[in-house]
C-alpha cells in the first residue's frame, strides 16, 4: 500500500472507490445507487469548472472570511519550553469551525442540481450550524438530524441551527449521538433523494461525500502552506501538523497540501475519560475493519462485528468510525495516529485559554493536549502548529460544569 506523489488524496483509490484496497468504497442499497452516480458525475465536472471554482472562492473569501490567520502562541511556547508552537486558527471562519467549508461547498453543488432542500447529520452542532447558515444564505430549506444527547450536550449550536430556520431531527435510537444521527439522515436521503440533497458533515460515508468534503476542507492548507512560507520563508524541516480527528475532514483539510511534504501528519482521536473502558478512538485502539455509513474503516466494535458504545467528553469526536482516507494514511504510515483522554484535553483547553487569545473547542484542544505532552521533549528547531479548527462558546456548560468556570 502506498501514497502516489502529485496525485489528489482523494482520487487514490481503485475502479471500486477503495483506498489502498481496504477502505471506502460505496456500500449502499440499491435506490441510492442513481443518485449517488448522479452526484459523482456532477462533482467531477464542477470541480473543474471554471465558474464553478470562481464561485466557490468568491463565498471563501466574502462569506467565510478566509484566509484565517495563523499565529505564534508565544505565551504556551514560553510554558511549555521547547519547539515553538503555532495556531492555524480556523476556528475565526464564519460560524466558529471549520464545518463551514463542507458546507458551504454543499449548498453550491445543490443549487446546481436543482434541488430545493438540503438535510445534514451534526455532532458537536457545528456541521448543522453551518448546513443551516449555508441553507439560508443559498435559500434551500434544511433539515438536520441530531442525537437527543448531543441536543442536550451543544445547546448554543443547537439554539443557533433553530435561528437559522432549520428543522431539527432528535435521533433516539441507539447512542442517541453523532453515530445514529448519520444514519437516519441516510436513510431519510433514501425516501427524499429525488427533491433533497443530503451533505455528510465530515470525511465519511459513501466515496463521493468523503471526496466533497475532503475537497472544500482542503482550502484550510491552501492558505497555511502560504502562510507557514511567508512565516519561515519555507518549509521548516522539523514541522509536525497536529489535528484532532473525528470522522477526519479538519485533519485531512489542514494537512492536504502537506502530503507530498516531510512534514509529520498527527491526528489525536478521542480516548475518552481516563478511568473508562469506552473511547472513540478506532486508529489507536486497534480496531477492526468493519463497514459503516456505506465505506469500508476501522471501526469500533466488538467481537461480532456490532458497533460498540463509544465516549468522549467532545461530541464532535464521539463516533466510532473513521474517514477511509485516514485508514489509508495510517497503513502506509503517512500519518501517525495517537489519543488524548477527556481529562488531558479539558487540561489543554484551560492552558491555552488562560496563556493566549484563544478558546479552543473540546476537539482541538485534544490536539492541543499532544502538543503540551511533546513540545517540551522538542528543541527550538522545530516548529509544531495546531489546527484550532473550533470555537469553545458551544461547550461553555460542559466546560464550567467540569472546570468550575468558562475561560475566554
Ligand atoms: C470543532 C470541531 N472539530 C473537530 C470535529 C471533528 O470532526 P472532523 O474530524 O470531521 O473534523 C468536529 C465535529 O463536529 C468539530 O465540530
Amino acid at each position: 500500500m502506498k501514497i502516489k506523489k502529485g496525485v489528489p488524496l482523494i482520487d487514490q483509490h481503485n475502479a471500486s472507490f477503495m483506498y489502498g484496497e481496504k477502505f471506502g468504497g460505496n456500500y449502499i442499497p440499491e435506490t441510492l445507487k442513481k443518485p449517488i452516480d448522479d452526484l459523482t458525475k456532477l462533482f467531477s465536472v464542477l470541480r473543474k469548472n471554471e465558474n464553478f471554482l470562481k464561485e466557490r472562492d468568491f463565498y471563501i473569501r466574502d462569506y467565510i472570511g478566509s484566509p484565517t490567520p495563523f499565529i505564534k502562541l508565544e505565551n504556551l511556547t514560553r510554558h511549555l519550553g521547547g519547539a515553538q508552537i503555532y495556531a492555524k486558527v480556523v476556528s475565526e471562519a464564519n460560524g466558529g469551525a471549520h464545518k463551514i467549508y463542507n458546507a458551504t461547498v454543499h449548498c453550491l453543488i445543490a443549487k446546481r442540481a436543482g434541488k430545493k432542500y438540503i438535510v445534514g447529520d451534526t455532532g458537536a452542532g457545528y456541521a448543522g450550524k453551518m448546513l443551516s447558515m449555508a441553507a439560508k444564505k443559498f435559500g434551500l430549506k434544511c433539515k438536520i438530524f441530531m442525537g437527543a444527547k448531543d441536543i442536550k450536550r451543544q445547546r448554543p449550536n443547537v439554539e443557533a441551527m433553530k435561528k437559522n430556520g432549520a428543522k431539527i431531527i432528535p435521533v433516539t435510537t441507539g447512542s442517541q449521538t453523532l453515530v445514529d444521527a448519520v444514519s437516519e439522515c441516510m436513510r431519510y436521503w433514501v425516501s427524499n433523494c429525488d427533491t433533497t440533497h443530503m451533505c455528510v458533515g465530515s470525511t465519511v460515508g459513501p466515496n463521493i461525500f468523503i471526496k466533497i468534503c475532503a475537497w472544500s476542507t482542503a482550502q484550510i492548507s491552501r492558505e497555511l502552506i502560504k502562510q507557514v512560507k511567508e512565516e519561515f520563508g519555507k518549509i521548516p524541516n522539523k514541522l509536525k501538523l497536529l489535528n484532532c480527528v473525528g470522522g477526519g475532514s479538519s485533519a485531512l483539510g489542514f494537512w492536504n497540501e502537506f502530503i507530498d511534504t516531510n512534514a509529520e501528519l498527527v491526528g489525536i482521536e478521542a480516548g475518552g475519560p481516563k478511568k473508562s473502558n469506552l473511547h472513540a478512538a478506532p486508529l489507536t485502539n486497534g480496531s477492526k475493519i468493519g463497514i459503516l455509513h456505506g465505506a469500508a474503516q476501522y471501526v469500533v466494535q466488538n467481537k461480532e462485528g456490532q458497533i460498540s458504545a463509544t465516549e468522549s467528553i467532545s461530541a464532535g469526536l464521539d463516533y466510532p468510525g473513521i474517514s477511509p482516507l485516514h485508514c489509508f494514511l495510517k497503513d502506509t504510515k503517512r500519518a501517525r495516529y495517537t489519543s488524548a483522554t477527556d481529562e488531558e484535553a479539558l487540561r489543554a483547553y484551560r492552558i491555552v485559554s488562560n496563556l493566549e487569545n484563544i478558546s479552543p473547542s473540546l476537539e482541538p484542544s485534544h490536539a492541543f493536549a499532544e502538543a503540551i505532552r511533546i513540545a517540551p521533549k522538542l528543541n527550538s528547531s522545530n516548529v509544531i502548529i495546531v489546527n484550532s479548527c473550533g470555537d469553545s462558546i458551544k461547550d461553555k456548560d460542559i466546560i464550567k460544569d467540569k472546570l468550575g468556570k468558562y475561560i475566554r
